[in-house]
């Protein structure tokens, strides 16, 4: 069990590559295709997939990609199951296992993450596409009474079952607890929660032992509110991110993939950057798993067209390299200009 888990580590911890989100649900894909003014169709999301999942070269900078469970039995425009296509290019093919968002009761505009008790029967069903390894989130709104104890401990307990229970299957978690970008809190007030949630994730690991070196976090950025006055600069939250990982974030675990939670694609690429040139030691591979921050200037790009196919994938690459840039410190603002 642990050999297999070992080498999806080694596979997926690479310098200069990080993780792809492609795992976007039938209703987020279509959000995001209703962006562009296309409908929603298993036929138009294979073919959304299959831009993104083909663009040559993508395995320089992309290790591992998590899909959603439709994605799994979609064929490329070459008749290739998209697990299988990426694997033969060298990347690892994940999945989101988690069922989506539930209110939580008595505690309104609070959500929880479905979908625990039916895990181990899935993995079972999942493990015939052969995923390396498997994502579940878990978000965390701020206001004035939110996030509550009580989701912070529901969600940890719900995190460290999943990472067990993968583990028990062979398969990496990606365990992603998301404080959501939405709102005018400050970055003091985004510290504050991200500790709280972070201090409670890998306490209710170490309960479950969960074997860290074989996990990876997935966490949000700290970072003012979307709608805050004064937001931070690209400096501080660079930093404070890191100060809230070495404090909380134990050094066995081996990589730390970030989400982009609504950050613009050029923000989520310098944050990133810019942790990589403080100067500070990091004990953990500090890299990206991006959705929207590396596939939005491709949706735009492509616009459903199939003679935009290639200048859909050539944005998309253009964000994958940037970002393998940002993972060693060497992309600049200027690198932004065509
Ligand atoms: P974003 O980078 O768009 O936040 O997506 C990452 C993800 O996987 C959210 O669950």
């Amino acid at each position: 069990m642990t050999n297999q888990l070992k080498q999806t580590i080694k596979d997926m911890v690479v310098v200069g590559k990080g993780i792809l989100a492609a795992d976007e649900s039938a209703k987020t894909a279509a959000k995001r295709l209703a962006s562009i003014n296309i409908e929603s169709t298993e036929e138009t999301r294979r073919q959304y997939r299959n831009l993104i999942l083909t663009a040559p070269g993508m395995e320089e900078y992309i290790c591992g990609v998590i899909l959603f469970e439709e994605t799994l039995h979609q064929k490329s425009d070459s008749g290739i199951l998209f697990p299988e296509l990426l694997e033969k290019n060298g990347i690892v093919p994940g999945i989101k296992v988690d069922d989506g968002l539930a209110d939580l009761e008595g505690h309104p505009g609070e959500q929880y993450t479905k979908g625990i008790e039916t895990l181990g029967k899935k993995l079972e069903e999942y493990k015939k596409s052969k995923p390396g390894f498997a994502k579940w989130r878990a978000v965390y709104s701020i206001s004035e009474n939110a996030p509550s104890d009580m989701l912070i401990k529901r969600n940890a307990g719900d995190l460290a079952r999943y990472a067990k229970i993968c583990q028990e299957h062979s398969i990496v978690p990606i365990v992603e607890p998301e404080v959501l970008i939405d709102g005018n809190h400050s970055i003091e007030t985004c510290y504050k929660i991200t500790e709280k949630v972070q201090k409670a994730v890998f306490d209710a690991l170490k309960h479950e032992c969960v074997m860290l070196e074989y996990t990876i976090l997935k966490p949000s950025m700290v970072i003012s509110g979307k709608q805050a006055a004064n937001r931070a600069n690209v400096d501080e939250v660079a930093r404070q991110t890191i100060k809230c990982l070495k404090a909380n974030v134990p050094a066995e675990l081996p990589s730390i993939n970030f989400l982009s939670g609504g950050q613009t694609s050029q923000e989520a690429t310098a944050h990133l950057n810019r942790m990589h040139t403080l100067g500070e030691e990091l004990p953990w591979y500090v890299s990206f798993s991006y959705g929207r921050a590396l596939q939005d200037s491709a949706l735009k790009a492509w616009h459903g067209k199939k003679e935009n196919v290639e200048a859909g994938q050539n944005a998309f690459l253009k964000r994958a390299m940037l970002n393998s840039l940002a993972t060693k410190g060497e992309y600049s603002e200027d690198m932004e200009k065509d």
